[in-house]
Formats: structure tokens, C-alpha cells, sequence
């Protein structure tokens, strides 16, 4: 069997413009904790430079695209995808101005690398995009459905920066995917690509969070990785919940669309837009 192509369910992807003041958010945002905050500050970081990455990826495939409902859906996508990278810049440049300079030497090689990709092997970095887009949407989806576990401890700023990106993420998760199924149906190369991928992104986060935890001067006491462990593992740990959506991938006959979110996007879509309308206010 082979995957399937769009999804007549796919939902709207509108492109919101948020104007989030994070200039007051605290160095220790999330919970005080500082594992749980540079974790979050690890991936966050890596979304200005990696959602560009996605968007030159998608794009470059546009034009073997042709229908025009998908040509839609791969402007939204570019559209979210520019906001979520505007937003996380500005929270990246935050924690550069905190000090947390090697951030900055990490995203040029990683931007330097990531062009590359694109320019010499398109459709890898398309299916790469497909593979990490998999997992932003897994991780949008457990955000949304316990906001409680995942955004209680968070600064509101920052809860609802993270709110609004995974809404987006849910309404766009099948774009890329569609795409690489039009243009390099490989189960193969998506496959590999996740594996890949999935390693390469755990590397990367684990990097960047050691690197905060060492300039916060706490990266070599126990107390910090018990509650980076409870963070990560515990019974309302980051990581768990993650695994079944993650595996379904792996599936022969997998579409992001066969996991269905429309009643947690009706359910949030009206709340998320109230949150970002009143921080602008
Ligand atoms: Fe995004
Ligand atoms: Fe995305």
C-alpha cells in the first residue's frame, strides 16, 4: 500500500501575525528550573534558522506542484512558518543578550549547513523537513491536549508564544508531507529521514541545553539533572505520551491527517486567537 497524498480533511491554515513583548520574560521562565527552561530555550532556539529551512525545502518543490488547493496550503505553510521564526528569533537574540552567545555560533553553522542541504540535495532536505515537521506536530498535539502539564509553569508570555505555535503546527502538520508524496514518494527516504532526523534534533537540543546549564554555572550538579530527569521522564515528564504518534510514521499507509486534531483545533483555534489579541492590547 502506498501512503496517501493531501487529505480532503486538511484544515485551514490561517496566518496570524502576534506581536509578543518578551523583553520582560525571566531567565528562568519556566517553572525557575533552569533544565526545564534551556530545554525549551534549546528547541526554541533552533526554530528561527530550521523553520526557514522548511520553508526553502517546501518552495523549492513548488513548481512540480500542481494543484492548486496544495499550491494554497504551501503559501500558508511558508506564512506560519515566517511568524514562528520572527517570534523565536526574538527569543533567541533574548538569550544571546543574556550572554548565551554560543547560541548565535551554533544557529550560523547550522543556517550554513542547512542551505547547503537545500542547494544540493532538494529532496533529502524536503523529506527531512517532512520527518521534523512529523515531530513538531506530536509535540503540538500533546501541548494542546494538556496545556495544564506542558504550560503551568511556564511565563505567560512564553505560554502563550508556545500555545500559538503549536496550533499552527497542528493546522499545517500535513503541507510538507503532501508535498515530498507528490514529488519523491520514497518510504524508504522518509523513513531513514526520521530516524535520521530524530537522532540529529536530540543531539542538538541535548547541546544547547548542556551549553545554558554550563553558563548558568549548575550543569555539573546532581540536583540539575534529577530535575532535568523528572523534566524529561517523570510521570508528567516532557517525553511522555510521545511515543505512539511518533511510531505510526514507520506505517507503510501513514498521513499526518489519519491522526485527527480538528476537534482540538475547534476547541483552542477561538481561545489561542483571544490570548494573542489580548497581548497585544
Ligand atoms: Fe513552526
Ligand atoms: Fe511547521
Amino acid at each position: 500500500m502506498t501512503a496517501s497524498i493531501a487529505s480532503p480533511a486538511a484544515p485551514s491554515i490561517p496566518v496570524r501575525h502576534p506581536h509578543l513583548d518578551l523583553s520582560a520574560v525571566p531567565r528562568h521562565w519556566n517553572g525557575g528550573d533552569p533544565f526545564a527552561t534551556h530545554f525549551m530555550n534549546a528547541l526554541s532556539s533552533t526554530f528561527p534558522d530550521g523553520e526557514a529551512f522548511f520553508v526553502k525545502s517546501v518552495m523549492a518543490a513548488r513548481d512540480q506542484i500542481d494543484d492548486p488547493l496544495l499550491q494554497r496550503r504551501i503559501r500558508a505553510f511558508a506564512g506560519q512558518e515566517g511568524q514562528h521564526s520572527r517570534l523565536h528569533d526574538a527569543h533567541t537574540k533574548l538569550l544571546i543578550d543574556q550572554g548565551y552567545t554560543g547560541i548565535a555560533t551554533r544557529n550560523r553553522i547550522g543556517r550554513f549547513l542547512m542551505d547547503l542541504s537545500v542547494r544540493k540535495t532538494p529532496r533529502a532536505s524536503l523529506a527531512a523537513t517532512a520527518a521534523l515537521e512529523h515531530l513538531t506536530a506530536i509535540l503540538a498535539r500533546r501541548l494542546l491536549c494538556e496545556s495544564e502539564r506542558f504550560t503551568a509553569a511556564m511565563d505567560p508570555t512564553m505560554s502563550t508564544l508556545w500555545r500559538w505555535h503549536a496550533l499552527e503546527e497542528a493546522e499545517h502538520k500535513s503541507v510538507a508531507y503532501d508535498v515530498l508524496m507528490r514529488v519523491q514518494p520514497s518510504y524508504a527516504l522518509r523513513v531513514f529521514m526520521l530516524a535520521q532526523n530524530t537522532l540529529g534534533l536530540l543531539v542538538e537540543i541535548l547541546d544547547r541545553t548542556a551549553y545554558m546549564l554550563w553558563k548558568d554555572g549548575v550543569l555539573f550538579r546532581r540536583a540539575t539533572w534529577r530535575s532535568g530527569w523528572r523534566f524529561l521522564f517523570g510521570p508528567q515528564g516532557f517525553l511522555r505520551g510521545m511515543g505512539r504518534d511518533y511510531w505510526r510514521w514507520y506505517r507503510r499507509d501513514f498521513h499526518p491527517d489519519a491522526i485527527d486534531d480538528t476537534s482540538l483545533l475547534e476547541s483552542w483555534r477561538p481561545r489561542i486567537e483571544a490570548e494573542i489579541r489580548s497581548a497585544i492590547a
